[in-house]
């Protein structure tokens, strides 16, 4: 039997929490969700009010400044991010070095902490003036370094980021352009694009929000405490969820088959979850899913598009709103459930989807990964645990075991 007391010492305040359902780790001024109500605010404004009257770097800005901008802090701002979206030329050789059919997410998690390898002035966590050079980086790269890993993909040569377009215009354009030929930006795909960007900038204490927290509690630069966060992120419990709720509603593909998946879902003997259904904090209707399912409808109908993809998701959607195992476990959408249908309508694949989040939650990961830094009573975060190996014993020496 082991003494508790004597591994933990006798404070009498040791929690064990797997999976952290209940336990602060840190105060923060920046987000803040009610999960029963379904309330989302940044630095206290509501998310559907951001995404339907904001734009990208606008969210940007408060996140990590705590206020919505003036106009000319706005355009200082737009103008900074602008002017460090081009990357170091010798990182661009990094893709050379990975396959062709990479996952982007891969790439990524790899060229993002490679940075700290290029941009020596901004790596000193000490110095704010460094901290702030690093965010403006780390915002403005992203979309550059995840076009890249797109035209990698498709084996087409690299577009420059052109400055005169907004975040997501910009974006859009190194994406999906090819050289020597104008790009049209559709202001229907660029309007849902910000939206998208918006909607899933901060989300709290996260598991990769945490893990960037974590890394850079070690005093790790900014560049691999991002790395470190994309790495979380892909997972399919987490990020990886709006491209695995997109495979599924592919593989549902008619609506005569959501019930053979709703049982799926339902029997404990299936490892099947329902993608993009239930969400660890929200237990009513997460209001980015709500926003993300009318950026959806706008997309399709101003395109004048139909997806059957959509089709199913919405009556997937109202079986399982209606079913009695969802409505006791408040099993909802959550973001990932619809945002792959306006994914897939500006034309991403699915391998793109994650790497689309990382972009758009980098900004919070660096405004937490900032506010961690500011906090004089910061420490190295070191979770405990709860030892269940075997207590103290005598080595044995090889030729002396069975
Ligand atoms: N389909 C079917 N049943 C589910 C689902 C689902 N999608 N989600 C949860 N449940 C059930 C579980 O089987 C469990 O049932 P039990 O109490 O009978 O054992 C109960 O609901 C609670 O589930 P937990 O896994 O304990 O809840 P937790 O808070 O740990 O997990 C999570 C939350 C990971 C999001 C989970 O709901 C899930 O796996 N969803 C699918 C993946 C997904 O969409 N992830 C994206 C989350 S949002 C984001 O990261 C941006």
């Amino acid at each position: 039997v082991i003494d508790i007391r004597k591994l933990y010492g006798n404070t009498g305040r040791f929690t064990y929490d797997p999976g952290f359902t209940s336990t602060a780790a840190c105060e923060s001024k920046i987000t803040y969700i009610d999960g029963d109500q379904g309330i989302l605010l940044y630095r206290g404004y509501p998310i559907d009010q951001l995404a339907e009257k904001s734009n990208f770097l606008e969210v940007a800005y408060l996140l990590l400044n705590g206020d919505l901008p003036s106009k000319p802090d706005h355009d200082e701002f737009t103008h900074l991010i602008t002017r460090h979206t081009m990357i170091h030329e010798q990182l661009a050789q990094f893709y050379r070095g990975f396959r062709r059919d990479a996952h982007p997410m891969a790439i990524m998690c790899g060229i993002v902490g490679a940075m700290a390898a290029f941009y020596h002035d901004s790596t000193d966590i000490h110095d704010p003036q460094q901290r702030v050079i690093a965010s403006h980086r780390i915002i403005a790269k992203m979309p550059t370094l995840a076009a890249m890993a797109y035209k990698y993909s498709i084996g087409q040569p690299f577009l420059y980021p052109d400055n005169s377009l907004s975040f997501a215009g910009n974006f859009l354009r190194m994406t999906f352009g090819v050289p020597a030929e104008p790009y049209v930006i559709d202001p229907v795909v660029e309007d849902a694009m910000e939206k998208l960007l918006i909607l899933q900038a901060d989300h709290e204490q996260n598991a990769s929000t945490s893990t960037v927290r974590l890394a850079g509690s070690s005093g790790a630069n900014p560049f691999a405490c991002i790395s470190a966060g994309i790495a979380c992120l892909w997972g399919p419990a987490h990020g990886g969820a709006n491209e695995a709720a997109l495979n599924m509603l592919r593989e549902i593909g008619t609506p005569d088959r959501i019930p053979e998946f709703i049982a799926r879902a339902k029997n404990k003997d299936d490892p099947f979850r329902l993608m993009g259904f239930g969400h660890r904090v929200y237990k009513n209707y997460d209001p980015r899913a709500k926003v993300m399912s009318k950026v959806a409808k706008d997309i399709l109908d101003k395109l004048g598009r139909s997806d059957p993809i959509f089709d199913v998701a919405r009556e997937l959607e109202h079986i399982a709103l209606n079913d009695p195992y969802f409505i006791d476990k408040k099993l909802y959408p959550n973001v990932d459930f619809y945002s792959g249908v306006v994914m897939s309508a500006i034309g991403f694949p699915t391998s793109m989807f994650t790497v689309l989040f990382a972009i758009s939650r980098a900004v919070g990961w660096i405004a937490q990964w900032t506010e961690m830094m500011e906090d004089p009573e910061q420490k190295i975060g070191r979770p405990r645990q709860l030892y269940t190996g075997p207590t103290q014993r005598d080595f044995v020496p090889l030729n002396a075991r069975g």
